[in-house]
């Protein structure tokens, strides 16, 4: 699986580099190849991936996605791919297009995560989080840090884990740290393991020095804190075209909440806490007509969990 894992970061890193509009992406999983709207001459290995919005249908023979207006992928044609290589293909391949969409809207285009059990708890009362999710969703989360050109969190998701929020377990490049708010820890353990930027959203300018950069914006009201759009559109213009959510609730919720959310996907674990921090908490809603829903979602085998991934 590793030589595809490596032509999705190639694909994903080809997209974002390319300028005009994409009908077509083709790539090679021997190899790790890509090729943009042309044909490639040798067709052993390859794989098709299609816009649904371009109304040809793909006539040549080999494995073919669709990718979906909604930004999923569907499968077309699977000609030879194990059913272990579509999971791959359909858990990965959507985000490789997330700069696509970020162009057009101006702003960081975001995916949120959450590990969570059955009756929607991220942790318990004392904070506690480990390990809610399994070893499959552990490799899962790095595979998106790689895939992704930031990864955000709130300051008290800093305290209670002390995450370091780079990529271990897969092949990638570690993404550009991100903190909401201004943790009364220190910044200990994303200090220590790499030396990629870490931009910190606050009310109030931090003395910091590098890889710190302090940035300060106007706040909506004092519970909701920094605008999600506003954050996301200086992300952008920092370059940094998708951003993965990694909690807490409180963060998570403000970003859903002002509809900052593209993606969603909420790990599920087979357990009940029964009491301890819900994952999403939002404004109370009388009708069930008013509920969030998606464009399209799917839910997708995590080892004994499942992933739910909901595109809004
Ligand atoms: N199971 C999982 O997948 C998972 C994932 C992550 C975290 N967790 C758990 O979740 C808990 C932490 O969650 P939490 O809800 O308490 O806190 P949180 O979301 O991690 O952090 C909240 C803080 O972030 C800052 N913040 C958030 N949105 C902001 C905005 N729009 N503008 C400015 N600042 C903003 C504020 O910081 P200031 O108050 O400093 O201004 C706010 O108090 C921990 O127990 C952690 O273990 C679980």
């Amino acid at each position: 699986m590793e030589n595809i894992w490596n032509a999705i970061l190639n694909l994903k890193e080809a997209i974002a580099a390319f300028n005009s509009p994409i009908h077509t992406f083709w790539i090679n999983r021997a190899t790790g190849a890509v090729f943009i709207n042309e044909v490639p001459t040798d067709l052993s290995n390859l794989l098709l991936i299609h816009c649904e919005r371009d109304t040809t249908t793909p006539s040549i023979d080999i494995p073919t996605f669709l990718l979906t207006a909604a930004g999923n992928i569907t499968l077309y044609n699977r000609k030879g791919l194990t059913e272990k290589e579509v999971l791959f293909f359909k858990k990965y391949l959507p985000y490789c297009f997330l700069s696509l969409k970020a162009k057009r809207l101006k702003r960081a285009i975001t995916i949120t995560h959450f590990a969570q059990t059955l009756d929607a708890k991220i942790a318990t009362n004392t904070g506690d989080s480990k390990w809610i999710g399994n070893s499959e969703n552990l490799i899962h989360a790095h595979r998106m840090r790689a895939l992704c050109d930031g990864v955000l969190i709130g300051s008290r998701t800093v305290e209670a884990d002390n995450p370091k929020l780079n990529v271990r377990h897969v092949n990638g490049k570690n993404p550009v740290r991100i903190v909401l708010g201004n943790p009364n820890s220190d910044f200990k353990s994303l200090l220590t393991c790499s030396n990629e930027k870490i931009f910190v959203f606050g009310k109030e300018k931090l003395r910091v020095s590098a890889p710190l950069e302090s940035i300060v914006l106007p706040t909506m009201c004092p519970k909701y804190g920094i605008k999600p759009l506003a954050i996301l559109e200086k992300l952008f213009q920092f370059g940094i075209h998708s951003v993965y959510i990694e909690g807490g609730a409180k963060t998570t919720s403000n970003f859903v909440n002002s509809k900052a959310v593209d993606i969603l996907q909420l790990h599920i674990a087979p357990m009940i806490f029964g009491s301890g921090k819900a994952s999403i908490t939002l404004p109370n809603i009388e009708r069930v007509k008013e509920a969030i829903s998606f464009q399209e979602y799917n839910f997708l085998p995590f080892g004994d969990s499942m992933m739910f991934t909901g595109f809004l």
